[in-house]
């Protein structure tokens, strides 16, 4: 068999775009982040999830990583909104779900109700600091969640992304004509530097296929654009990386920043775009110095890996050392950190907006290119 079981073992689809909207006569406006969520739950990226979480599975999620079934899941899927919105709405009714005048879905109300949003930013983001991203969108967002199993009626605007937009039941079908049996899913939400390069390589050295699968929806101001992005993985795949042993897709999710949560998170849903392992190097999802270096990788300990159905491959942080004349990582290197060319993401995106390319150690030279043309730029000059 090619790839993996899904999570909860069936692939959700609840794209229907024929689904009669006649009952439904009120609508509620999405912002970005809950359209996006909407689709990943119609194309089972979140399956078994099929709709935005009711209270027992919310508490459930937020308390004790999983959902009120037992089933693994670690970050709440939920749809905000205002107390007036709420408050004319009833158990039991159709609404439409709508993005700026289009109507994208329906959803069966079965719940609706006030969560402490301060404790769900403790337990997920492990901190209520208004500083940490996750938790500002968290706190901004409005106060009552909606909840109910939902319906997709229209797919979004895939935009510039179309070419390397797969829903989960491609991405599977890809790998089996590819036949590879073992894949390994990346995250990322960074250009692919030279670190990231030697553990997807590292990586690829033990299972048939990498599925590079960048995240591409919301994240956070200073984070370089997707579109940039996704330049600088096609330069640096033509020219550093076998093509029979790559497939590059997006993410279409938005960042929670939400560090070890989201690791398990980002393993469940590559689990269902039919990955076998997935990738957790140094500090993965995180942001400032909220989480230490491997909780992302500890925390997979909580689980079995028959709960989780994926297999995490660890990696420890990755450099080019000097000495050794290759990448490396502590695991691998008897030097000292003065023999490591060793940037941070702050640095390399100062040393990139003011047309400095990073050493080569750090950033393959056509990676470098395309980042600093592309932050020079301005947005409507980016195609
Ligand atoms: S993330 O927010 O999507 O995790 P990023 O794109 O930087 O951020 O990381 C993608 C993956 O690479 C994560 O699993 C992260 O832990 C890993 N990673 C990033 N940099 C390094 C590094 N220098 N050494 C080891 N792992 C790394």
């Amino acid at each position: 068999m090619s790839g993996s079981t899904p999570h909860g073992g069936v692939l959700v689809n609840r794209f229907h775009p024929e689904a009669d909207l006649a009952q439904a006569k009120k609508e509620v406006e999405l912002d970005g982040f809950s359209l996006s969520d909407l689709e990943l739950i119609a194309i089972g990226a979140f399956s078994p999830i099929t709709g935005f979480l009711d209270r027992r599975d919310y508490e459930s999620v937020v308390e004790r990583m999983r959902l009120a079934d037992g089933t693994v899941w670690s970050i709440p899927i939920t749809l905000p909104v205002s107390e007036g919105v709420a408050g004319g709405l009833q158990i039991g009714e159709q609404v439409r779900l709508v993005h700026q005048g289009i109507v994208y879905g329906l959803l069966e109300v079965t719940d609706i109700f006030q969560p402490d949003k301060r404790a769900e930013a403790r337990l997920v983001y492990g901190t209520d600091d208004t500083n940490h991203p996750g938790v500002k969108k968290l706190l901004e967002r409005p106060d009552v969640y909606l909840a109910g199993p939902i319906t997709l009626v229209k797919r979004t605007d895939k935009g510039e992304f179309a070419s390397n937009y797969f829903d989960p039941a491609e991405t599977r079908a890809l790998f089996a004509e590819k036949g590879w049996r073992t894949i390994v899913g990346f995250q990322t939400r960074n250009p692919v530097h030279r670190a990231h390069e030697y553990i997807q390589k590292s990586a690829l050295e033990i299972v048939d296929g990498l599925f590079l699968n960048p995240l591409v929806g919301e994240t956070k101001a200073d984070d370089i654009p997707a579109d940039v992005r996704m330049k600088s993985y096609q330069v640096l795949l033509e020219k550093y990386y076998p093509a029979s042993r790559v497939q590059l897709a997006v993410f279409p999710a938005a960042m929670r920043y939400a560090g070890p949560r989201e690791a398990i998170f980002h393993a469940m849903v590559r689990k269902n775009y039919g990955c076998t392992h997935f990738i957790v190097g140094r500090d993965h999802a995180g942001v400032g110095n909220y989480y230490g270096t491997y909780d992302a990788q500890h925390i997979f300990r909580n689980f079995t890996a028959e709960e989780l159905g994926i297999t995490p491959l660890f990696f420890e942080n990755s450099f080019y050392c000097r000495t050794c004349g290759n990448m490396a990582s502590n695991k691998t290197c008897p030097h000292d950190a003065d023999h490591h060319v060793a940037l941070s993401g702050t640095k390399v995106r100062e040393m990139l907006s003011r047309g400095e390319a990073p050493p080569p150690e750090f950033s393959r030279a056509e990676v470098a290119r395309v980042l600093i043309e592309g932050l020079q730029a301005p947005v409507s000059a980016r195609d």
